[in-house]
């Protein structure tokens, strides 16, 4: 198994990069590229850490070696948010950085499954869609929006509540990844009653997070630890899935059957080609349906804007 990250000298990317060294299974192989001088450095240090995966890639000069035959490649480049910026506002940075590494990607790997964590996912996935489109290799399984670190945090804010184990806790989260787009399932969270009030608190709490972050590193960036612990799972989730190994579920923001929006996040199960199946929703609570309706302009304009992307 390859597993490639591009991005991997940021503050994502590091600690990804050290959580899949330590966690990818026996023998695998890990690429590392980023643009920055740092990266041969990033690269020899973790190449220092006694485990079985093989770390590729020391030069950091070429994408398409980087790139060959990877089974996964996640794309944490980009820049990322300052105090008082939203998601959509690294859309043009990040937008033209998404369409040329998805060139790269589409004839160097086009079977790879491809995760994409760079903000604003509502949009970079359907831009990496259409990029994939026009070359002719999209396969709407294989293309993911990382949505991971929104159901992590919900499942960390309902345990700190409720006093359980964060790992007994599971909270869909649907929708997209940013603020009114992320739309966290508490009534689906088995043995666990909570009160109006905490709905609403809570609710608020996992879509505002990223915020408390950005605000909390003053101008230093956004989340990277979490984030990283976030895509970490998803990986080792798409590598089980791609194994044979059954009923593997995450959510994640994909094309999907258009019910909603045409990308949208939801429950999966993971497969040996990616999405294997989009599991049905379960009834929504009145509170979760009418927020999912009222966020439906806002995720279907982010959309729009990554459908135009490659037009402007
Ligand atoms: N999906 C999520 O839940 C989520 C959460 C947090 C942050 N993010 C996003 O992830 C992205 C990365 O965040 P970060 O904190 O790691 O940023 P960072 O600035 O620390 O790292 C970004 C890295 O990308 C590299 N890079 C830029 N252009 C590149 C290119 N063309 N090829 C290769 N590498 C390139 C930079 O050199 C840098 O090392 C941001 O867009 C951020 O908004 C997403």
């Amino acid at each position: 198994m390859k597993v490639t990250v591009i991005g991997a000298a940021g503050g994502i990317g590091q600690a990804l990069a050290l959580l899949l060294k330590i966690q990818l299974p026996v023998g695998s192989i890990l690429s590392l590229y980023d643009i920055a001088p740092i990266t041969p450095g990033v690269i020899m240090d973790l190449s220092h850490i006694p485990t079985t995966v093989k770390i590729e890639n020391f030069s950091n000069k070429d994408i398409i070696s980087a790139l060959q035959n990877s089974d996964i490649v996640i794309i944490s480049a980009g820049i990322a948010r300052k105090p008082g910026m939203e998601r959509s506002d690294l859309l043009d940075v990040n937008g033209k950085i998404i369409l040329n590494l998805i060139k790269h990607i589409a004839y160097t790997v086009p079977k790879a499954l491809i995760g994409i964590i760079t903000n604003p996912i509502n949009t970079t996935v359907v831009i990496a869609a259409e990029m994939l489109k026009k070359i002719g290799v999209y396969d709407k399984r294989r293309l993911f929006g990382i949505s991971t670190l929104d159901v992590i945090r919900a499942n960390t804010f309902v345990a700190e509540l409720k006093n359980k184990q964060p790992n007994d806790i599971n909270v869909p989260v649907i929708g997209g990844h940013s603020g009114i787009t992320i739309l966290p399932l508490l009534s689906h969270v088995k043995n666990i009653n909570f009160t109006e009030k905490e709905i609403i608190n809570l609710t608020k709490r996992i879509q505002n997070a990223g915020n408390e972050i950005v605000a909390a590193k003053v101008g230093n960036g956004s989340a990277t630890l979490s984030m990283a612990y976030a895509a970490a799972r998803f990986v080792l989730s798409l590598i089980n899935g791609l194994q044979g190994i059954l009923n593997i579920v995450e959510c994640a923001y994909v094309e999907g059957d258009g019910k909603y929006t045409r990308f949208f996040s939801q429950p999966l199960i993971l497969g040996k080609n990616g999405v294997e199946k989009i599991e049905p929703l379960k009834l929504l609570s009145i509170f979760e349906s009418q927020l999912l309706y009222s966020m439906l302009t806002t995720l279907k304009k982010d959309i729009i804007q990554g459908e135009e992307f490659m037009l402007k």
